[in-house]
């Protein structure tokens, strides 16, 4: 049996111990692992590759730290400003720039994060926003994404609620777990709302009887 399988058997130990999944997973360190496998170790191994490995992961981190230092050296910020020049691949804008035309756009960056309409990108476009005149946000998928003199709205259509008698199995562990169910169906309207009402992306499952279970995806 392998340890993964054999870990497998105690999931619901490891719920009672330590709470939700999202609290323990290890994604985050797997972000890490990614990140060290993208350092050019000219392909030697044996010694020379974690050496190299753990040396340029410290040397980053160094560097990093002492450009949030007050008393940065001058030199090293005159640095970064001319590699920021030469690498701009590495910094890239994190909204889409104005559109200078007024009209429909695909898609739409906005505060690092890609917004697309449902026909483009299903994905892209599942999203919680706050409706008009309302503070209790809702998840539905973007239809339009339109820019009229620089300013970006989205049409939105709204995921529809469970209908009177479905029953939601996530909601006792609502908030821990930002999972909700709802129909699987949309409603019949859409919503017009400005880009700084959307607040994340949703994730969605369509399981039994006409309801899905959407799940939250907001990185704070
Ligand atoms: C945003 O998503 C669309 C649709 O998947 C894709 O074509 C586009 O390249 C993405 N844009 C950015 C900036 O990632």
């Amino acid at each position: 049996m392998r340890p993964n399988v054999h870990i497998a058997f105690h999931i619901y130990d490891f719920l009672v111990l330590f709470g939700p999944v999202i609290s323990w997973w290890c994604f985050p360190f797997e972000r890490v692992i990614g990140f060290l496998q993208k350092i050019n170790t000219n392909d030697h191994i044996g010694g020379q590759l974690e050496a190299t490995l753990s040396k340029s992961f410290a040397r980053g981190a160094i560097l990093r730290r002492w450009l949030r230092r007050p008393d940065c050296p001058p030199v090293i910020r005159e640095l970064r400003r001319l590699f920021e020049r030469t690498f701009p691949a590495y910094n890239p804008p994190a909204s889409s720039p104005p559109r200078e035309v007024d009209g429909e756009c695909a898609h739409y960056k906005h505060l690092g994060v890609n917004f697309s309409r449902a026909n483009v990108h299903m994905g892209n476009s599942l999203v919680y926003y706050y409706p008009p005149n309302s503070r209790v946000a809702v998840a539905g998928s973007i239809e339009r994404i339109v820019s009229v003199s620089g300013e970006i709205t989205l049409e939105i259509r709204r995921q529809a609620p469970l209908e009177v008698g479905q029953y939601d199995p996530f909601l006792p562990f609502y908030p821990y777990f930002p999972a909700q169910t709802h129909s699987s169906k949309m409603l019949d309207t859409t919503d017009t709302v400005s880009i700084s009402d959307v607040l994340s992306h949703y994730a969605r499952y369509k399981f039994s009887k006409g309801r899905c279970v959407v799940l939250n995806l907001a990185r704070s």
